[in-house]
Parts: structure tokens; sequence; C-alpha cells
């Protein structure tokens, strides 16, 4: 896999970890920088499996990793287009409780990284230091919801759902 050729592929974007390309048979293909750093996101794709918040992991070998496309857009380019309802809300609670339930050890994720897909169904498209940070409430997310102009909905909806989370996430 090493000796593979992008160059046909389309280009799907970037970040610190790597090159992320969509290839012809619909899956994607990520040549990250650092292969501990891939390994680490296909473990967690690996415990994920199989659960609705997480695209599948095909494959992996050295830097390169093979994973399922998500077609959606990243939570805070969503909320600016289309706000944040309800259903969102208990959206991205399920996807905490999901974490837990996996054993996640980090109970957060950056907006960038979570991906709405159709009806505001939820996937993590990048998973990283789930299992090695220790989180046990959402901040990042919290921050990302705060800049994004929608805290107070997302509280007033957390509060009502889920008042036990609420004093916990609400810092
Ligand atoms: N499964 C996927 N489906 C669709 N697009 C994807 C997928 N995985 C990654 N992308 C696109 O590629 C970009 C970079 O991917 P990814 O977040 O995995 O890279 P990274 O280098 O680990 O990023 P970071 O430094 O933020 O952790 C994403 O922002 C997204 O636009
Ligand atoms: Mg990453």
């Amino acid at each position: 896999m090493s000796s593979i050729d992008v160059s046909k592929y389309k280009y799907l974007g970037h970040g610190k970890n790597g090159k992320v390309y969509l290839m012809p048979d619909g899956k994607v293909i990520k040549i990250c920088r650092r292969e501990d750093r891939c390994l680490e996101e296909y473990k967690v794709l690996k415990m994920a499996e199989g659960s609705s918040y997480f695209p599948k992991v095909y494959e992996r070998k050295g830097k390169v990793m093979i994973r399922e496309y998500v077609d959606g857009q990243d939570l805070n380019t969503y909320i600016k287009k289309y706000g944040l309802s309800k259903n969102l809300v208990l959206n991205l609670i399920g996807m905490v409780e999901e974490f837990e339930k996996l054993g996640f050890k980090r109970l957060d994720m950056r907006g960038i990284h979570i991906y709405v897909t159709k009806n505001e169904k939820i996937k993590v498209i990048d998973p990283s230091m789930q299992l090695i940070k220790t989180v046990k409430y959402p901040e990042l997310m919290l921050r990302d919801l705060r800049n994004s102009g929608v805290i107070d909905k997302f509280y007033s909806v957390l509060k009502d759902e889920r008042p036990d989370l609420y004093k916990k996430w609400n810092k």
C-alpha cells in the first residue's frame, strides 16, 4: 500500500496528521504523517466497529488507512447554516454517551471532527486521543457550541432531557 498513487483520487482535505482522498471505489484513504497516530486512530475505529456514530474502517498498513466515506458537514459549518435543533442536541448527547459505553477515556470531540449527515445523524470522522487522554465531559465540543452562539439552546435541551448530565457539563 505504500506505493499508492493518489494523484487520480479526489482530494477531500487534510489536517495535522495527514491527507485524505476519495478513491474510485467510494472509500476514503488517509495517508498519515505518523504511524503511531494512524495506529491509534485505527484502534479507536476498530473498538467502535458496529456503532452508528463512526465510519467503518477497512484496513491499515503502516501510515495508510482505508475508511468509509462520510457524506456530511462538520458541526460548526452545519450550525452556521441550519442552527441547532433539539434533534441534533439529542444526537450529540448520544455521541458522548456512546464514547462512554465504548470505554473511551476522552469523552470529547472538536466540532470539526463531528460530521452531521442525513437526518442530523452524527459520525465522528477522526477520533484521536480517545484512549490516551482522560477528559470527563465534552469541553471542546461545548466551546465550539458557545463560539457558534448556540450554547443556551444546547443547555436548555440538556437541562430538560438530561438534568443529570446538565449538572456535570454546565461549567
Ligand atoms: N471519512 C471521511 N469522509 C469524508 N471526509 C473525510 C473523511 N475523513 C476525513 N475527511 C476529510 O479530510 C479532512 C482531514 O481528515 P482528518 O481530520 O482525518 O485529518 P487529520 O490530519 O487527522 O486532522 P487533525 O489534525 O484535525 O486531527 C477532514 O477535515 C475532512 O474534510
Ligand atoms: Mg486527526
